[in-house]
Parts: C-alpha cells; sequence; structure tokens
C-alpha cells in the first residue's frame, strides 16, 4: 500500500469520531473525510448517503480514496466491501457473506454450535415451528431470552422474567414487532455474567487483539431502565486478565478465524464478540462485523500503535507482521444523551462547550450537526462522548464525568457511575 492515503471514513456517530481521531494521528493519513459526519471540528464531514453506493463510488474516484474504513454495519450486511472487491480501493470490513455473523443472530448461532464455540443454547424458530417454540421456553429456567434475527438498530432482544409473557412476546415478534427481522426469532438460554468487549482485528488467517472494554447499555444509573446504544464504557476490564483472555483466545478468536476460513469466508475486517464471563469462563453473546459504540471510544485512546498500519494488515493480508501496543492507562467514556432517549427526544438544541476538549479529556461528537449559521447542535439521542484517561478506569471516569459537565445543552443526560460495577 502506498506510503500516504486518502481515507473515507463511514458513519457519523462516536465511533466513528474516535476512528478519526486515531487516523488523524497518523503519519500515513494524507487526507480524511467522514460521510456523512457530524458537527465534530476535529474532522472533516461530507454529505453522503451510506446506502449510495455510487454516490461512494464517484466520491472515491473523485478524490482518489485509498481506503474506506467502514464504521457502522448496514452498509457491510448490504454488501459494500462486494461493491468495491474489483476496484483500486481498499475496504475495512467484511463482505456480506460474512457479515451474516452480525446481520442473522441464526446464522451467527449455527455457526458456533457447527465450530464448538461456547454460547448460550438455543433454538430458531419461525411461525410455521411456534408450538416447538413454545416447549423449548418451557424447557427453560427464567429469565427468557428472545431474539430477532435480523437487524432491530440494537433493539431486537428482549429478556422476560416469566413465561406466560415470554410466549405471548414470542408470537408478538413472530408476527412481526421488529418488522421481517422478526419473522424469525432466536431463543436463547439466559446466561449470568458480566459482559466484556472484545474486539479483533483479522486478514482471515491471523490476528491482533484490541484493548478489551466494557460498555454500559442501560439507560439508568446502576445498569436499570431499557437498553440503549450505550450509555458509557471503560477500558481495561479488571476480570479480563491474561488467564481469561487465553481463553478467549484458544477457545472463541481461534475457533471463529478457522470456522469462518473452513466454510470458504473470506472474513477481513473487525470481529466484535460480545462476551459474558459466567464464573470464568467466557461465552459468546453475540458476533459484530464491526467496531462497539461507546467502546471504540475508550479502544482508540488506549492504541498506541498505528492504526493505519493495523488496518493494512487486514487489507494487504499481512496481519501477522502488525503489532497492537497498548497505553497503560485507562480509559473511561460517558455519553451525553438527549432527554426521552432511548424513547423519543427532541432535537436541535444548541451547545455550548462543544467546539473544543473540556479540561484534561477528548470529547467525540455523535448525534451533532451544523445549524444555518454554522453552530453546533445536537441531532440525536446520543450527542457526544467524553473520554478520559486515569490511573485506574474509577479515576478515568471521575475526570470524563468533571468533563461532561462543561458541555452544555438542554436536556443533556448523562450516567454517572460508568465503571462502578468493576
Ligand atoms: P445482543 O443484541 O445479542 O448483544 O443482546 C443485547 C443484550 O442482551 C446483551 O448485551 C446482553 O446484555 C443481553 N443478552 C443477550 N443474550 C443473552 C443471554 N443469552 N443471556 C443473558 N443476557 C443476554
Ligand atoms: N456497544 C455495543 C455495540 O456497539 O453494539
Amino acid at each position: 500500500m502506498k506510503e500516504k492515503l486518502n481515507i473515507l471514513l463511514l458513519g457519523s456517530g462516536g465511533r466513528e469520531s474516535a476512528i478519526a481521531y486515531k487516523l488523524l494521528q497518523s503519519p500515513r493519513t494524507a487526507r480524511l473525510w467522514v460521510a456523512p459526519g457530524n458537527a465534530s471540528p476535529a474532522f472533516e464531514s461530507v454529505d453522503l448517503p451510506l446506502s449510495d453506493f455510487e454516490a461512494i463510488a464517484k466520491f472515491v474516484a473523485d478524490n482518489e480514496i485509498d481506503l474506506i474504513f467502514v464504521g457502522p454495519e448496514q452498509p457491510l450486511v448490504d454488501g459494500i466491501a462486494d461493491f468495491f472487491a474489483d476496484s483500486k480501493v481498499k475496504v475495512i470490513g467484511p463482505v456480506a457473506e460474512a457479515a451474516r455473523l452480525e446481520g442473522s443472530k441464526e446464522f451467527a448461532k449455527e455457526f458456533m454450535f457447527r465450530h464448538a464455540i461456547p454460547t448460550a443454547r438455543f433454538m430458531t424458530v419461525t411461525a410455521d415451528t411456534l408450538q416447538e417454540g413454545e416447549f423449548f421456553l418451557e424447557s427453560l429456567q427464567p429469565p427468557y431470552v428472545l431474539k430477532a434475527d435480523g437487524l432491530a438498530a440494537g433493539k431486537g432482544v428482549l429478556i422476560i422474567p416469566d413465561l406466560e409473557e415470554a410466549k405471548a412476546k414470542l408470537h408478538e415478534m413472530l408476527e412481526g414487532m421488529f418488522g421481517k427481522a422478526s419473522h424469525t426469532v432466536v431463543i436463547e438460554q439466559f446466561l449470568d455474567g458480566i459482559e466484556c468487549s472484545v474486539f479483533v482485528a483479522t486478514d482471515g488467517e491471523d490476528y491482533r487483539v484490541l484493548p478489551v472494554a466494557k460498555d454500559y447499555k442501560r439507560i439508568g444509573e446502576g445498569d436499570t431502565g431499557p437498553n440503549t446504544g450505550g450509555m458509557g464504557a471503560v477500558s481495561p476490564v479488571p476480570f479480563a486478565d491474561e488467564a481469561f483472555m487465553e481463553k478467549v483466545r484458544s477457545r472463541i478468536i481461534e475457533p471463529t478465524i478457522r470456522g469462518l476460513r473452513e466454510e470458504g469466508i473470506d472474513y477481513r475486517g473487525f470481529i466484535f464478540l460480545g462476551l459474558i464471563n459466567v464464573g470464568g469462563d467466557p461465552m459468546v453473546i453475540e458476533y459484530n462485523v464491526r467496531l462497539g459504540d461507546p467502546e471504540t471510544e475508550v479502544v482508540m485512546p488506549r492504541l498506541k500503535s498505528d492504526l493505519v498500519d493495523l488496518v493494512e494488515g487486514i487489507a494487504d493480508r499481512t496481519m501477522a507482521l502488525k503489532h497492537v501496543e497498548e497505553d497503560p492507562r485507562a480509559a473511561a467514556t460517558v455519553m451525553l444523551v438527549s432527554d426521552g432517549y432511548p424513547g423519543t427526544y427532541r432535537k436541535g438544541m444548541a451547545m455550548e462547550g462543544a467546539e473544543s476538549n473540556p479540561e484534561g479529556c477528548i470529547l467525540f461528537h455523535a448525534g451533532t450537526r451544523r445549524n444555518a449559521e454554522g453552530r453546533p447542535e445536537t441531532a440525536g439521542g446520543r450527542v457526544l462522548a467524553v473520554t478520559a484517561f486515569g490511573p485506574d478506569i474509577h479515576q478515568a471516569a471521575a475526570t470524563a464525568l468533571k468533563g461532561a459537565e462543561s458541555v452544555k445543552f438542554e436536556g443533556k443526560r448523562n450516567r454517572t457511575d460508568i465503571g462502578a460495577d468493576l
């Protein structure tokens, strides 16, 4: 690959802001565009719709882009890597066939079953097999886990304490509670433990593991209330020690990469393992085919080695030559969200303090845009992420929380207990 690259990063969230931050630190980045991006003053946003591959191709040609870094899953599931397979530009992210690891929970579960990768017991149900589904529910202990097979914007998982209610919800899901995504439902055994997120960069053969993170999904303090896209994250994760990570590598990462290869699936990109620690043993909750948000807002700052160099390993199948160096400091991020999120919320609130980094912190824009006068305003549920370093995750979280106070917009909400459970 060339020494200096023009890079197009697809996406618009805090994750993409954190990837951009890291790409811009690299001496190998010639120029970076983020599409559609957000109001961040830290990089150049360009208004391109992610579903329009022809428009992206034109931008790539016009601007001599060498590398497309795909942030979110949807373009991958839609086949953006396949679309550009014969073109000069390299895409960081797997082809559609491989993206099924995230795009179909049924595919992911059956893949894990075929390759003996530790995960919850499960059964796949459609309208035709509803009764078997009910019998399977009866065979499980509460609570009951129901998952829409397809992509449902992170909302397609229900955890239900009561058997009768679980059966009722199973009916509703199959009847289209999450549209087509829940015409097939995966019923799972509930696993009890603490979760963590492990990101793996692979060229289909060799791999490198990024710093481990944990995200906080519920809206409320003490992990209460509805699930969100993520309210904060920390890295490292104290229980993910060397012994635990050795199990992750030998029982999960290596069988996953080997399994993909054996099935003739060319996986080049990041694999996100959503893991749960069940009595010291890692089990897979889910696969994603991209980096996580808001974990990336702590993982990128803790990545000391060069990100362009790492993703070159993915694109050129030279991962064996790459290395990942971690910053020994801990990092924490606190997400600032709009009042009402994850339900309905208002947009277009003026923001104060969003044009520069709060003291000792890094500010990552997420749901933000510029108004007609060019001033930043809110444009989403998750608005900004404030990341800080510290000697441990608790001190990092305290600094991030303090930084979060210096950013203001009407209806601003955030959790104050990020990392407190660890
Ligand atoms: P997913 O979209 O598959 O990551 O599920 C969303 C969240 O539901 C996960 O982050 C877990 O907190 C929870 N979850 C999913 N599957 C299970 C399971 N089998 N046991 C316990 N919790 C689960
Ligand atoms: N933080 C979880 C996700 O990105 O799916």
